[in-house]
């Protein structure tokens, strides 16, 4: 599909940087945008609130001031991540930013965006809302939201549990509209696959958790680049939601791994002395961890992500076997 106008012309590649929980923020975003891909922030990562506000006239003025000195460049506009649930007690607050400051993306997750939607169109911003089955996608359809973005199967943090080849093809079948895939992609070969398989835009996070640029610390990098797919365990020990995490960083907590309790139903091990949290000692992570050999600025991740899309481009144009 004809991406919408707001992106049009303004990506050097199809991909939207994932908002990350603890990991992202304005350096993250600014870096990402002006290499040419959506770049976006959990509203939730600042901290306090009123940091919000701040934050986003950073990144706005970053942007325009690259556009100025680089008029031939694309850069792309950024996003902010809202978390639409009652136990999210800043959600009211942080949408009056998140206007204010006129969001070109909104990313939301959890229930469907039916307040926000009609707020964001108001001044011209688009709505992506997250998903991980066909019941949620067609209930944000029902909110107007202007694209969808499907978490499947291998995502970091709360990562979806279907096959992306599945979730895609179900949804295509009743909705033409924008669509975002999510879910171990972190090669340029992995975004030609996403379009291969009908979406139109990689959502991709783990990738970016090892840039110069993200709020990660130095030893959760580290991890990153060493890890594979074996490394990543989906567990809702943590978080009290299924999420995949890095084996790693549950052994540096003293707990075995491969042998984790099995909690009760709805209940976290969030907050509680003796239990690890999720995300800040516990580290999120997706299966596509094994294509990550190097911490490395994000232009320089975004440039090798182009060079390998175009690559593979041009590898299936000239090698057609099947004909
Ligand atoms: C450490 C970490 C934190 C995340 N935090 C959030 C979040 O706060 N909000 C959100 O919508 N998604 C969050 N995600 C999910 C990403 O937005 C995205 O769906 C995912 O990273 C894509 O998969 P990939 O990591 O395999 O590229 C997080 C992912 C990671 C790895």
């Amino acid at each position: 599909m004809a991406l919408p106008p707001l992106l049009q012309g303004r990506l050097s590649l199809p991909v939207i940087g994932a908002p990350m929980f603890l990991v992202s923020g304005p350096e993250l975003v600014i870096a990402q945008c002006t290499s040419g891909i959506v770049g976006s922030i959990p509203s939730l990562n600042a901290r306090p609130p009123e940091l919000l506000d701040v934050w986003l006239k950073r990144i706005a003025a970053a942007c325009d001031a690259y556009a100025a000195v680089h008029p031939g460049a694309r850069v792309a506009p950024y996003g902010v991540n809202l978390v639409v649930n009652r136990a999210n007690p800043r959600l009211a607050q942080d949408l009056e930013v998140v206007v204010a400051n006129r969001v070109p993306v909104v990313i939301t997750s959890l229930s469907a965006p039916d307040e926000i939607v009609p707020r964001v169109h108001a001044y011209g911003g688009i709505v992506l809302h997250d998903v991980v089955s066909t019941r949620h996608a067609r209930r944000a359809l029902k909110a107007g939201v202007d694209g969808l973005i499907l978490v499947c199967a291998g995502a970091g943090g709360h990562g979806g549990t279907l096959s992306p080849f599945a979730l895609v093809s179900e949804v295509r079948a009743f909705y033409d509209g924008l669509l975002v895939l999510s879910g171990a992609m972190a090669t340029g070969r992995g975004v030609l696959a996403a379009q291969a398989m009908g979406a139109d835009l990689a959502y991709i996070g783990t990738r970016f958790i090892a840039t110069a640029e993200s709020g990660a610390d130095d030893a959760y990098k580290s991890m990153i680049v060493g890890a594979t797919a074996a490394d990543i365990v989906y567990t809702p020990l943590f978080s009290g939601v299924h999420g995949n995490y890095l084996k790693p960083s549950i052994a540096a907590a003293g707990l075995d791994p491969d042998n984790l309790p099995v909690p009760e139903p709805g209940a976290a091990y969030r907050g509680r002395d003796d239990r690890p949290a999720a995300w800040k000692t516990i580290r999120g992570a997706g299966q596509g961890v094994g294509a990550i050999d190097a911490v490395e600025p994000v232009a320089d991740v975004v440039a090798r992500l182009r060079a390998e899309y175009d690559a593979a481009r041009r590898e299936l144009a000239a090698t057609s076997p099947w004909e």
